[in-house]
């Protein structure tokens, strides 16, 4: 009795350790570079993923990017989810510290299942401890709206938009979107038409 007792009670903790091993969220290093890139190529699919592919590459080579946040949810040491926030500048607030959120990316096999979402609110509690204000995203309403991005905001994106509601901030320190009004720089990365 007692050893299917240790015999259960063994399969058990195996069984935990691999759950709890299954799925976690860090900061990215560089030796996940080519592990990201390969993800963001399957989630964003052709022809779209290689171009995605290509721009996470550069943000991670690019100097005025910094200071960069790029987390990455793992399942079993295989990267699947990514996401990439870049230091932007406010044209006439130099103080202001602001982000751009771009991209993000789970990989098909585990979309839907909240990593997305698990990935901009760490993203953005980690940007909060940091001392930064302000965030920016271009991207589809309903989905960052839940994490509290909204259109109420008074910064204008490098090109004009063909759907400027996606174009949307989100404050980390209150009072901070009333008073930044103006042009935002993004990393010369970010900085190209196509990406607008
Ligand atoms: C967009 C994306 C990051 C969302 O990540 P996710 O982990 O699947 O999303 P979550 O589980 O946090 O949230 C699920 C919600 O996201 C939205 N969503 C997720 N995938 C979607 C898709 N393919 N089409 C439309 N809406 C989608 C839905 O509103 C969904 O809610 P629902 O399941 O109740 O309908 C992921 O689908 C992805 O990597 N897509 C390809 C790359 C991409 O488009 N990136 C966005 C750049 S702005």
């Amino acid at each position: 009795m007692l050893k299917i007792y240790f015999a259960r009670s063994g399969v058990l903790f195996v069984a935990y350790g691999l759950i709890k091993n299954i799925m976690n969220i860090r900061e990215s290093r560089n030796t996940d570079i080519n592990a990201i890139q390969d993800l963001h190529e399957e989630a964003f699919g052709e022809p779209e993923g290689k171009v995605i592919a290509q721009l996470v590459g550069d943000i991670f080579e690019d100097e005025t990017a910094k200071p960069l946040l790029s987390l990455i949810v793992e399942a079993n040491d295989e990267i699947v989810g990514n996401i990439i926030f870049s230091s932007l500048n406010v044209e006439g607030h130099p103080n202001v510290s602001a982000y751009i959120l771009a991209p993000l990316a789970i990989c098909s096999q585990y979309q839907r299942q909240g990593w997305g979402m698990k990935l901009i609110n760490t993203g953005l509690e980690k940007l909060k401890d940091n001392d930064a204000d302000i965030v920016l995203v271009l991207g589809d309403p309903n989905y960052y709206q839940r994490s509290g991005f909204s259109t109420g905001h008074h910064l204008q994106p490098p090109y004009p938009l063909e759907y400027p509601d996606a174009w949307m901030a989100l404050e980390l320190k209150p009072g901070t979107l009333i008073k930044a009004k103006g042009m935002v720089h993004c990393a010369s990365a970010l900085s190209s038409a196509e990406y607008w």
